[in-house]
């Protein structure tokens, strides 16, 4: 075992530690290698995204839901509750940190609430919310209920509840698939990368649009792009800088050096 102080400090890419003292208006896009180092999985790791075990058309798509309600259900459900038992990692912290020093958007395509729990504003959560369900038929917003059985494994079907309006099947709050972003929410990143000086592109694969082409959007109004992953990625041809390090390591370097 490794006391703290034995690790190597951080280094915080020159360009990169200039550019974030510098920026008046930065802007963060985040994906599911954001809340990686919580526990929660991604959904592209090789090993161990959710995408390995599970066809996204069965589980965030109109046609999944119109064939196996209770198996989406259920593993939104059992999503929910793994996001409720974690907690936000030292990168989320640092985000919120950095809110209370500078004007810092975030846009995140997480549907969890973990930069929330940090203590950060999100000003956009662009595929919707784990904690926002909704009636699929009138669309009247559900109250999220955290009682009840809960999913022990992720594919076991559990039945929506019903609108006590309508009657209608109770929905996930997360936008699927072959659904629309919500407007307000896609024109608030929008507007958030073409008014900021510096975006950090953090955690995400860059293969779901549209939220992959903010990074090209930040770059031809003139923002400094950076990516955070420890990976390339299909973005990282957009960004200025290319920073190999993960959420929760890098984003505390950078926010202590400011
Ligand atoms: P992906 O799973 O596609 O990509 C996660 C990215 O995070 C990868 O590039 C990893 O290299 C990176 N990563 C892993 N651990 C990391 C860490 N600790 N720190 C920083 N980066 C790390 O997830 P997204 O790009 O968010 O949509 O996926 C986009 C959308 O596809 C999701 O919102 C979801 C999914 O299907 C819907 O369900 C509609």
């Amino acid at each position: 075992m490794t006391a703290p102080e034995d690790q190597p400090p951080v280094v915080v890419p020159t360009p990169l530690a200039i550019a974030a003292r510098e920026a008046s208006r930065i802007a963060v896009l985040t994906g599911a290698g954001m809340s990686a180092e919580s526990g929660i999985a991604t959904f592209r790791d090789a090993r161990t995204g959710l995408w390995k075990d599970f066809d996204p058309q069965d589980l965030a798509s109109p046609e999944g839901w119109s064939a196996d309600s209770d198996l989406v259900w259920g593993w939104y459900r059992w999503r929910a509750e793994l996001v409720r038992r974690s907690e936000p990692n030292a990168g989320h912290v640092a985000l919120a940190r950095w809110q209370k020093q500078a004007h810092v958007d975030i846009a995140t395509q997480n549907v969890d609430d973990l930069h929330e729990r940090a203590g950060a504003r999100v000003l956009s959560h662009v595929h919707g919310s784990l904690f926002e369900p909704y009636c699929s038929d009138c669309g009247t917003r559900a109250a999220f209920d955290d009682t009840g059985d809960v999913p022990a494994e992720a594919d076991q079907r559990v039945p929506p509840p019903e609108c006590p309006l309508c009657g209608g099947l109770i929905r996930p709050g997360a936008v699927w698939f072959g659904e629309s972003l919500p407007e307000d929410a896609w024109a608030a990143a929008e507007n958030a990368v073409r008014n900021a000086d510096l975006v950090l592109v953090v955690g995400t694969s860059g293969v779901v649009y549209p939220f992959a082409g903010l990074p090209a959007i930040a770059r031809s109004a003139g923002a400094t792009v950076v990516e955070i992953n420890p990976v390339d990625t299909e973005v990282s041809d957009m960004a200025d800088h290319r920073w190999r390090t993960t959420a929760a390591v890098g984003l505390p370097a950078l926010v202590a050096q400011l």
